[in-house]
């Protein structure tokens, strides 16, 4: 094996966190270098990357409405491209569930030339409220995630050269075993149906045009926003307006130092609502080798 490659979407910075660190943990069990790829904003994501057979890919992306954010989906198809390169999938999701996501990001990795060899859905705190998930990933979370990022290095050991201390590994039933984890096989069947958000009155909340709006008291035109929008849909000369597309993401929301933007479109404030009434339960990760 050659490098480690995370390559992730994470416009709030959970996602990224977890596939470095899962990334971080593979390279510390194999030996061999990391290197990031963060496919978040608009300029990172002109080239297409290619991998070869001497690469491992750790591929993350957020659940957004139980699939692949419906933006990136044609960008992850578009610019990702492995030749017999292994990989491993994860998807992050916010305390409700993962649905398809998991699924569908390994469908595409497999069809674009890679070979998934695990799959893991990490619960992060929600991106729209702070009474979904707050704290996670917790402790729990990253040692279960650190032990199947070394049963994904133990199966790989065992592929390679030799390059991976023997003496380091775990058998990988062994690890398995201990990490609770699941059949690959089994991640690749989606786990819900197409998910429709829905108000607190329990009809469909139609938010598609909502974007944030920018308290024009607390805003200094500081420009972090502009920067953070994974749409480039935030114009620099005017950061208080949202010009182009938003898939409401929350990236300006939650990194904008003076909280000057917020969301008031009332189907959106509904369908939050809505999760915090029903969704505050601990959800549980998964993860599959
Ligand atoms: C538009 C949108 C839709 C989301 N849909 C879901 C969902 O269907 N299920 C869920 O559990 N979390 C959902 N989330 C929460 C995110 O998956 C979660 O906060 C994720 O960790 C954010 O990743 P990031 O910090 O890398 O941007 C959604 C978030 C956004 C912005
Ligand atoms: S990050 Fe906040 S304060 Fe800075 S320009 Fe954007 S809205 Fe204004
Ligand atoms: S404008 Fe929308 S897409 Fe851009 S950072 Fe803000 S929430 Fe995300």
């Amino acid at each position: 094996m050659n490098k480690i490659w995370a390559v992730y979407f994470s416009p709030a910075g959970s996602t990224g966190r977890v596939v470095l660190r899962a990334a971080e943990r593979l390279s510390g069990k194999l030996g061999i270098p990391v290197e990031a790829i963060d496919l978040t904003l608009p300029k990172a994501r002109t080239e297409v990357c290619s991998f070869g057979p001497e690469d491992v890919a750790v591929v993350g992306t957020p659940t957004y409405a139980g699939r692949v954010p419906n933006k990136f989906l044609p960008e992850l198809q578009r610019l990702l491209h492995g030749e017999g390169t292994k990989a491993l999938g994860i998807v992050t999701f916010g305390n409700r569930s993962y649905d398809s996501s998991l699924a569908e990001l390994l469908e595409v990795l497999e069809a674009n030339g890679f070979e998934p060899m695990a799959g893991a859905a990490m619960v992060c705190r929600h991106v729209f409220s702070e009474m979904l998930a707050p704290g996670r990933p917790d402790e729990e979370d990253l040692a279960a995630l650190d032990a199947w990022a070394d049963a994904a290095a133990a199966c790989l050991g065992a592929e390679s050269d030799g390059k991976a201390e023997p003496a380091q590994m775990a058998e990988p039933a062994q690890v398995a075993q201990m990490a609770q984890i699941r059949p690959l096989a089994e991640a690749r069947t989606p786990v819900a149906p197409y998910y429709t958000p829905l108000g607190t009155d329990g009809q469909p909340a139609k938010f598609l045009k909502a974007k944030p709006v920018t308290d024009l008291e607390k805003c200094d035109r500081c420009g972090v926003c502009a920067g953070v929008c994974p749409m480039g849909s935030i114009p620099a000369e005017d950061p208080a307006s949202t010009t182009g597309i938003c898939i409401k993401c929350q990236a300006c929301v939650r990194l904008c130092p003076k909280k000057a933007r917020h969301f008031e479109d009332p189907a959106f404030l509904s369908h939050v609502g809505m999760l915090e009434q029903n969704y505050t339960r601990p959800a549980a990760p998964a993860f599959f080798v």
